[in-house]
């Protein structure tokens, strides 16, 4: 039998009605939850991020107000307009697009945004709170990779999530909330990077892979196991003639090579990438509650 696909968007869309039912309670209460979005400059990319956030947060009720800054900004210049949102009681979540220019320290901005606002999950605190285990906002690709398989019938608990990539943004977060003994967790984790010698012998050991390499179509059919989930969080641009944009969108897996194994499968585009912008929303209900409580 062909792998089930699991779609972000059909996921996402749930998620997003159950949201919009915690916002009407929070305005019930006089809590409008408001996230604040920083964006600096117009890298192309970011700006379809930004407005994908800004879209699905009015959507669900929210407030959002997004804070376009020049490409010419100081580091001055965002870390006050940071401080401005910081204080500002009508945000309750705080995300500063990323990248930023190259002149402005990245790892500044972050730690600078409140704790308790940061959706994120980005900032230090944030993440040792992960790692204990403790309340905390959850990184939302990690968040979002672990909701599609609850919410799909695979859970990850007793089973072996290999996960390839060791970034700080998805693969570091995501071994930190599958090995927690909690529920929708409990998993055997094992991280493959590129110091990993012979990565067949581990991605054939998966009941779950998570492919977050950031290169093209590079796990193939032949490194997982019969009946093994995938998870595709690669996003990659592959020239393509035929494609009036001179590219196509592939993932990190060979989607199409794998069908016929995997028991289930993620695509690209459509499978982990809807899910982030709905798990920023999460993360900021999440802190609206919070702060209310
Ligand atoms: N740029 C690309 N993805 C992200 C993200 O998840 N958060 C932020 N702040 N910037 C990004």
């Amino acid at each position: 039998m062909p792998a089930k696909i699991i779609y972000g968007k059909e996921i996402s869309a749930q998620i997003r009605v159950e949201l919009k039912e915690r916002v009407d309670r929070l305005k019930a209460r006089g809590v409008t939850p408001g996230l604040g979005v920083v964006l600096v400059g117009e890298d192309p990319a970011s700006v379809s991020y930004v407005t994908a956030k800004a879209k699905g947060a009015e959507e669900i009720g929210m407030f959002e107000e997004t804070i376009r800054l020049l490409p010419t900004s100081t580091e001055e210049e965002v870390l006050a307009t940071v401080d401005r949102l910081n204080r500002d009681p009508r945000f309750n979540g705080i995300l500063v697009q990323l990248p930023l220019p190259k002149w402005v320290n990245t790892d500044k901005v972050i730690s600078f945004i409140s704790v308790e606002k940061d959706v994120d999950g980005f900032h230090p605190i944030n993440v040792g709170r992960l790692l204990r285990g403790e309340p905390c906002a959850i990184p939302c690709t990690p968040y979002g990779v672990v909701q599609m398989l609850t919410r799909s019938g695979y859970s990850p608990e007793g089973r072996h999530v290999v996960i390839c990539g060791r970034s700080n943004l998805v693969g570091k977060p995501l071994a930190a909330l599958l090995v927690q003994k909690k529920k929708g967790a409990n998993a055997t984790v094992t991280i493959c990077h590129t110091g990993t010698k012979d990565l067949p012998s581990f991605t054939k050991q998966a009941d779950i892979l998570v492919a977050a390499m950031g290169a093209p179509r590079v796990i193939t059919a032949d490194m997982i196991r019969e009946g093994c989930v995938v998870i595709d969080v690669g996003i990659n641009r592959v020239p393509d003639p035929t494609s009036p944009k001179g590219y196509r969108l592939v993932g990190d897996c060979d989607f199409d090579g794998m069908l016929a194994k995997a028991e289930a499968i993620t695509p690209v585009p459509g499978g982990v990438g809807p899910m982030t912008v709905t798990m920023l929303l999460l993360n900021t209900v999440e802190a609206a509650e919070r702060q209310a409580d």
